[in-house]
């Protein structure tokens, strides 16, 4: 797949390495992937029973769940029809989706640039913000994740850069051009969403056509087909009807689409969100590598963290219409910078400010309650030293619950005033370091930089009406 791969951009007028950027350094990065087809393209024989990882953390009030979505929102209805759930599509008809508005010679991805965007609706209780102010900065050929919670905005952004909303206010920069009021069909830009979204009627090879078509392109159709079925590991593929297709193979000939007269801008809006766990986890794999290829910018919605924070250069968080924090998957998750961002991305265990915990580790904050991470807490079967060498500050607790999850086991430990927390650590550390039985004492110091204290509002997602 690497050389196939290889072979296949730089005919699809990938960037060549003399205009070396970060898409052909990726370009031996991708030659390096082994072996001949990369795993998240092969067929999807291996396909394993829908899984749910749960990741719920202490006495978290809010378990992060990594749940695939429930399989009735797939929109076929299993007669190989395809209904398009994303309310765009229903608004511009089917012939934007996959249509690319510049021929197939752009060799880079466009640098976006959201300042200031704002998106309000007429609903009948007044104006609704659904996007409230955002400066976003896209780097070319870079890929980012717009994440938040359901209705925070992150459609209405995509659907702003792509033009199927115009802005209440601000603008959009396609490299150094106002595109704030460009056409659609002037944008250079592929869609995928999370419906396939395909021509039932239509062969693969014929849905792939279809963008090239529509463009008029004077370009050899077969040919450009054929290198596009290679790129998304469909080749073989072209005669079949999207009914005889998996999931997550109709997913890829959607990419191949979106991608026919290679876009700059790729927008997939929950492209994986109707697939299951282990199907999803393959295709992104392999989209992180055609899109790295091809050099187009990309812009992933997606609800799933362990999914944003895999693929993408940046994470962009929102909330309520607003952008609460962006920046590299690293950046986002050891140093959230609201409450609302540490609570989001991953786990919590959350206490009274008024707690014996809080208070023992002088914690002193005006807000109500105070959260950690489960992995911050330092535990000790005996007490440590208050002063002199390895002091630490800590307060007894008792273990109320040991629960064996496999290769992790998880401790409830109950403090004096009744507040719990909860914790996990791997088997081989608790087996090695704690083994702790039910009703044993231990005791805990969480460090105060890994404390932070909030209330209730700061970390609420209901979209204000
Ligand atoms: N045409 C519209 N009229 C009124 N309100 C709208 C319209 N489109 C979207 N909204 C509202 O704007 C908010 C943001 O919607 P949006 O689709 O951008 O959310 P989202 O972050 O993509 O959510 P999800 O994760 O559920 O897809 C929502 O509260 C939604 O109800
Ligand atoms: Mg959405």
């Amino acid at each position: 797949m690497a050389s196939l791969l290889a072979q296949t951009t730089s005919r699809l007028g990938a960037r060549p390495a003399a205009q070396a950027g970060p898409v052909a350094q990726m370009a031996p990065m991708a030659s390096r992937v082994q072996p001949a087809m990369p795993s998240a393209l092969l067929p999807l024989h291996a396909r394993a029973t829908t899984t749910s990882v749960a990741c719920r953390a202490a006495s978290i009030d809010k378990p992060v769940v990594y749940t695939p979505r429930d399989s009735s929102q797939q929109s076929s209805n299993g007669a190989g029809e395809v209904s398009m759930s994303i309310s765009s599509m229903d608004e511009v008809g089917p012939s934007y989706e996959g249509i690319i508005t510049d021929a197939p010679t752009r060799p880079t991805g466009l640098y976006v640039r959201v300042r200031n965007m704002v998106k309000h609706f007429s609903t009948a209780k007044g104006l609704f913000r659904a996007v409230d102010g955002v400066d976003v900065d896209i780097e070319p050929s870079s890929i980012v994740a717009l994440l938040g919670p359901s209705g925070s905005g992150k459609t209405t952004l995509l659907r702003l850069i792509a033009g199927l909303e115009q802005p209440t206010g601000g603008n959009i920069y396609f490299d150094d051009t106002d595109a704030t009021n460009l056409s659609v069909q002037d944008r250079q830009i592929g869609f995928v969403f999370q419906s396939y979204a395909l021509f039932n009627h239509k062969t693969v090879a014929e849905n792939i056509k279809f963008g090239l078509e529509v463009r008029k392109l004077n370009i050899d159709h077969d040919k450009r087909v054929a290198e596009l079925l290679a790129l998304v590991q469909l080749t073989g593929l072209g005669d079949r009807y999207p009914r005889q297709l998996s999931g997550g193979q109709r997913q890829r000939v959607a990419l191949a689409r979106a991608l026919a007269s290679n876009p700059r801008l790729l927008l997939l809006d929950e492209p994986f969100g109707a697939l299951d766990a282990v199907v999803r986890k393959q295709l992104r794999t392999g989209l992180r590598e055609i899109v790295r290829s091809v050099g187009v910018t990309t812009i992933i919605v997606t609800h799933d963290q362990e999914e944003a924070f895999d693929l993408a250069d940046k994470v962009v968080v929102f909330n309520r219409g607003l952008v609460e924090q962006q920046g590299s998957p690293t950046e986002i998750i050891k140093r959230p910078r609201t409450p609302f961002i540490m609570k989001f991305v991953g786990e919590t265990n959350v206490v009274p400010a008024t707690s014996l915990l809080a208070k023992r580790m002088r914690f002193n904050t005006s807000k109500t309650s105070v959260m950690f991470r489960p992995h911050d807490i330092k535990l000790f079967k005996t007490v440590p030293p208050e002063s002199g060498e390895g002091a630490l500050t800590t307060v007894g607790a008792n273990v109320a619950d040991k629960a064996n999850l496999g290769w992790v086991v998880k401790y409830t430990l109950r403090f004096d005033d009744d507040v719990e927390c909860e914790l996990q650590l791997s088997r081989d550390q608790d087996e090695r370091e704690y083994n702790l039985v039910v009703g044993s004492r231990v005791f805990v110091h969480v460090p105060h930089r890994t404390m932070m204290g909030f209330n209730a509002s700061d970390v609420d997602s209901t979209p204000i009406v």
